[in-house]
């Protein structure tokens, strides 16, 4: 398959696509740094991006700020609330409207969300909401997706590698490399319209 991976220079972005092109498929890797670049805050790069691309049969979100939208109620700025609703929110839902006409019949559209959709965690208010609304998005926007296009949300609980570099003991979190293999699961599944958890770490 020809799969597009926004995001592939970020932790579960790298592990994807090296498992994605492991497994043979062809990948189209993009951040916002990369060239061609996107930019999940920005509808005209999004829509660039597209007009470039043509025809693919998935495209697989990874893409987002680590953290973004964490933090208490007391201080959470403005920024951080704006800047998660902007990018993964709004920029994920742009990603499947925008390129309804780049994915193929049969095709599908991969999302991240977050376990913070499940669990009840302090300072995740932000997050929670992002996460939560994307499934409400996919569960909703499958019903009108045609021609066989499917959509599925990956909840990933927190990275063992993340978890690790703030200083914490990742022992119990799935690495990168597992968490992959749920984004590939989700890719060669019929499923659509629902979340889909790493193996072990369902709610
Ligand atoms: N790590 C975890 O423990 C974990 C757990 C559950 C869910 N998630 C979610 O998974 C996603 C990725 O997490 P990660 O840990 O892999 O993050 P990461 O290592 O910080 O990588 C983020 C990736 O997203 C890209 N990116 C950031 N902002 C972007 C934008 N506005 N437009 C396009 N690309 C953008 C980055 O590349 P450039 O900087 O080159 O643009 C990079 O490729 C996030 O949405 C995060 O909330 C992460």
């Amino acid at each position: 398959m020809k799969v597009v991976i926004i995001g592939s220079t970020g932790l579960i972005g790298k592990a994807v696509a090296a498992l994605l092109t492991d497994k043979g498929h062809e990948t189209v890797q993009v951040s916002r740094t990369t060239q061609p670049s996107v930019d999940l805050g920005d509808l005209t790069s999004i829509n660039s991006f597209y007009k470039s691309l043509g025809e693919v049969d998935a495209i697989i979100c990874v893409a987002g700020r680590r953290g973004g939208g964490m933090g208490s109620l007391a201080e959470l700025s403005d920024e951080a609330i704006e800047s998660v609703i902007r990018e993964k929110l709004v920029g994920q839902v742009n990603l499947v409207r925008h390129g309804l006409v780049n994915v193929r019949p049969d095709g599908i559209f991969i999302l991240t969300g977050g376990m913070s959709a499940y669990t009840s965690l302090p300072n995740m208010s932000a997050g929670a909401m992002v996460n939560t609304g994307l499934e409400g998005f996919v569960r909703h926007a499958a019903l009108d997706l045609q021609d066989g296009r499917r959509i599925l949300i990956v909840h990933s609980p927190p990275v063992r590698e993340a978890v690790i570099q703030i200083g914490m003991d990742g022992a119990r979190f799935p690495n990168a490399a597992t968490v992959a293999e749920t984004y590939l699961m989700a890719l060669e599944s019929k499923m659509t319209g629902q979340p889909i958890f790493v193996e072990g770490h369902r709610p």
